[in-house]
């Protein structure tokens, strides 16, 4: 049987998903890809699922989707009504990142520790909450999905109606609900299984750099680099499995939530312990462009394998991953498009994953905010950013920008 697989999405994951899979496959498209990654696969520009199975006909590639949106819209549900092996969870089970409400729900009735929070429905009501909290900073958070931007923390009331008044028309926002959470201290982790909703597998674990700027009032962003591996305390990961993931296994059972996919738990290690601040129900990004490389595994029986209700093992190499992605000048408010490219020299042990780029013949130019991210490979995480960002130094954008302090 040839073996074939599809990715789905357009970022700097996607290609690194694409990366991984390609030499395990006879071939491999993207839908709908960008600029950088038609250099590695054919791209099908698909819309919706319909798109994808008038496409591939009788051929019924094995479908790995990279995003949350197409996640929280069914996709994986239709294209498996369908027959194609899917790689991610069911738009039910996709709820725990496309609501974030729903989320809450779920984590209250499985014990799981997470901030309390309070979901508003109009303006009014959120407006009524805030002039009577005392303690501050508060954190206002969108419920459904918001393209990374949906989370704001306040320091007073003040900058808490700020955040109402940006939201002021937006009746989908409020239909789904926008959260007023309370604040945690502590350190942020980011914890990624790949799991059948029964058995789990923990990814490397990554640490992903937010801000824009090493300042840390800078604005947040998608993920500015990140670095894989980050070790944690063999305690604190039997925490996270026995506080987190066990009860969040149960809860998918008990319901007959069908998830096969990667899970992504956004905690804060608290001094009352790992607590969740979010679940993603999918790779995160740019995380995923430092933990594919360091896996030593065969992509397409890995993802196959997850296709078919199997937990795969995650041998990891030993190897240390460094990204650093380079941004198009006035990221992330509105960033300048349409910049030409040159990629620079190639580099043993480096890698550029292309998250929003335009391929015009064998010339590239700037097609969105995050446009490039760059990897580094080697034994040491010292080594591994050395090598990135001797690969930055290469690349010609004009106007771009990047963080200097990824891996420090
Ligand atoms: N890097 C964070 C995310 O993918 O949601």
């Amino acid at each position: 049987m040839a073996r074939e697989a599809l990715v789905i999405g357009g970022g700097a994951r996607e290609h690194a998903l694409v990366h991984g899979l390609r030499p395990y496959c006879d071939r491999v498209w993207a839908a709908p890809g960008n600029g950088g990654i038609s250099l590695e696969a054919p791209l099908v520009d698909a819309r919706k699922p319909e798109d994808i199975i008038r496409f591939f006909g009788e051929r019924r590639p094995l479908v790995v989707i990279g995003p949350e949106a197409p996640l929280a819209d069914g996709w994986a549900d239709m294209l498996r009504l369908a027959g194609f092996p899917v790689a991610g969870p069911s738009k039910e089970a996709a709820r725990l990142e496309s609501s974030k409400r729903f989320a809450k729900e779920v984590m209250a009735a499985s014990g799981i520790p997470t901030p309390a929070a309070r979901c508003a429905h109009n303006e009014n009501e959120l407006l009524s909450w805030i002039q009577a909290e005392q303690r501050w900073p508060k954190v206002i958070k969108q419920s459904g999905l918001a393209q990374g931007k949906g989370v704001s923390i306040a320091g007073g009331p003040e900058e808490a109606r700020t955040v109402v008044e940006s939201l002021t028309g937006r009746a989908a926002v409020w239909h789904e609900g926008v959260l007023f959470e309370d604040y945690l201290q502590g350190f942020e982790l980011s914890v990624q299984v790949v799991t059948n909703g029964r058995e789990y597998q923990w990814l490397p674990v990554a640490q992903d750099y937010k801000r824009l700027t090493p300042d840390p009032k800078s604005p947040n962003t998608g993920g500015m680099g990140a670095v894989a591996p980050v070790l944690v305390e063999p305690a604190l990961a039997q925490a996270i499995n026995q506080r987190i993931f066990d009860p969040l296994m149960q809860y998918l059972q008990r319901h007959d939530l069908d998830y096969r996919g990667v899970l992504y738990a956004g905690l804060m290690i608290s001094q009352q312990g790992p607590m969740v601040l979010e679940f993603n129900v999918r790779l995160g990004d740019p995380e995923a462009e430092a933990i594919i490389p360091i896996v030593d595994v065969n992509w397409y029986q890995f993802w196959w394998d997850l296709s078919q209700g199997m937990v795969p093992e995650v041998p990891v190499s030993g190897r240390s991953a460094v990204a650093v992605v380079m941004v198009a000048d006035g990221y992330p408010v509105s960033p300048r498009t349409g910049m030409p490219i040159q990629l620079g020299e190639r580099i043993e042990s480096t890698v550029i994953f292309h998250a929003g780029t335009v391929r015009r013949g064998d010339q590239f130019e700037s097609g969105g905010g995050r446009v490039l991210a760059v990897v580094g490979i080697a034994d040491t995480t010292g080594e591994a950013r050395r090598k990135a960002y001797h690969r930055v130094s290469t690349i010609v954008f004009p106007h771009s920008y990047y963080r200097p302090d990824i891996g420090q």
